[in-house]
């Protein structure tokens, strides 16, 4: 059934494919109704309560001017806004805002704690939860990131080969959401997908496995390998995912551990310092290939200027539909049917 009305949205492991098929359908339709200025107050006088734990340009800027624009509003909260800095339980959080409004969003990528504590919201939470990434899953920028790639190839996807590639994970580590939400998606639609990474930063093993039945079930499939030029050989989609430079903390982590942050930053950046994406790289892949990336990227160490502002990078695109599936979202499961 595709009636999206109170669903949650924490991993798309809960969704199946027509929902997800419904959401990018819907998506279609609500880019192109703002392409032409057409109104589509679809939640309007409705109410979206965001809740982020962690820094975020895409995710909050999605979410607040897609609720503005479906007649909407997005509150921007953050922990020191609310009683969660004096250690009020998630489940009473999510209890009172169930009565104040008709959504919940949470990004929270704390390593082991970001993913139940947006289950916990889920269960006490009678209004949809949706998650803006955790330590497991970015739900939202994969649908986007689906939408664009249906944009460049077509709705059949069964086939395209897709590499995801990374080398960095630090012990702060948001550990790998979006590439572990791509991996998880992907051969779900058909897709053949390589992970291109050094051994050291696998996926957790129940995820390995769920990607697997995925693969079997819908007819994509994965291959794994160490080397990023083997990785690369062939490839319709490349999603090198940033490594180094950045370092995942929290403000407030980086802040107190600043040193240890820059040190463990640097000697990610020395080990896998050729684990970059550039113009060689790139000959590798299919000649139309693009590049993807769901941003922030590191530039010129994770990716050559030349490649990501090249011909085959289509990230403003990816950017952009983080809009318009957010958009789809928030209009199915907060409005909608019920
Ligand atoms: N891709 C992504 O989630 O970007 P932000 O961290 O800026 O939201």
């Amino acid at each position: 059934q595709t009636l999206l009305h109170g669903k949650h949205l924490i991993t798309f492991q809960d969704w199946t494919n027509p929902e997800i098929e419904m959401a990018l359908n819907v998506a279609s339709d609500l880019k192109r109704r703002f392409a032409m200025g057409e109104a589509h107050r679809l939640l309007q006088d409705k109410t979206l309560f965001m809740m982020f734990f962690e820094q975020s340009t895409r995710t909050r800027n999605s979410m607040e001017a897609g609720m503005t624009q479906l007649g909407g509003h997005a509150h921007d909260l953050t922990p020191d806004k609310m009683q969660l800095s004096h250690g009020e339980s998630a489940k009473d959080t999510a209890m009172v805002l169930s009565r104040m409004g008709h959504g919940i969003a949470c990004r929270n990528c704390f390593y082991g704690i970001g993913n139940p504590y947006l289950n916990e919201l889920a269960k006490h939470a009678s209004i949809p939860v949706m998650s803006l990434q955790d330590d497991l899953y970015h739900p939202m920028q994969v649908i986007a990131d689906l939408m664009t790639i249906r944009e460049y190839f077509g709705t059949n996807t069964k086939g395209l080969k897709v590499t995801l590639s990374w080398a960095y994970a630090t012990s702060h580590a948001k550990p790998l959401s979006v590439p572990i939400s791509q991996f998880l998606m992907f051969p779900r639609f058909g897709m053949d997908v390589t992970i291109a990474a050094p051994k050291e930063f696998p996926f957790p093993d129940f995820l390995v496995k769920q990607a697997g039945e995925n693969a079997r079930k819908f007819g994509g499939s994965l291959r794994y390998t160490e080397d990023m030029d083997e990785g690369f050989e062939g490839a319709h989609i490349v999603i090198p995912k940033n490594w180094g430079g950045f370092g995942n903390w929290s403000f407030d982590e980086y802040n107190a551990n600043e040193e240890a942050c820059k040190q463990e930053m640097k000697a990610n950046l020395e080990k896998h310092r050729d684990w970059i994406c550039d113009e060689r790289r790139m000959k590798l892949a299919a000649p139309e290939v693009k590049y993807m990336h769901a941003l922030p990227a590191d530039r010129g160490r994770e990716v050559t200027d030349a490649v990501i502002d090249g011909p085959a990078s289509i990230i403003y695109d990816e950017a952009e539909n983080r809009l318009h599936t957010a958009k789809a979202v928030m209009a199915l499961t907060m409005g909608g049917r019920p």
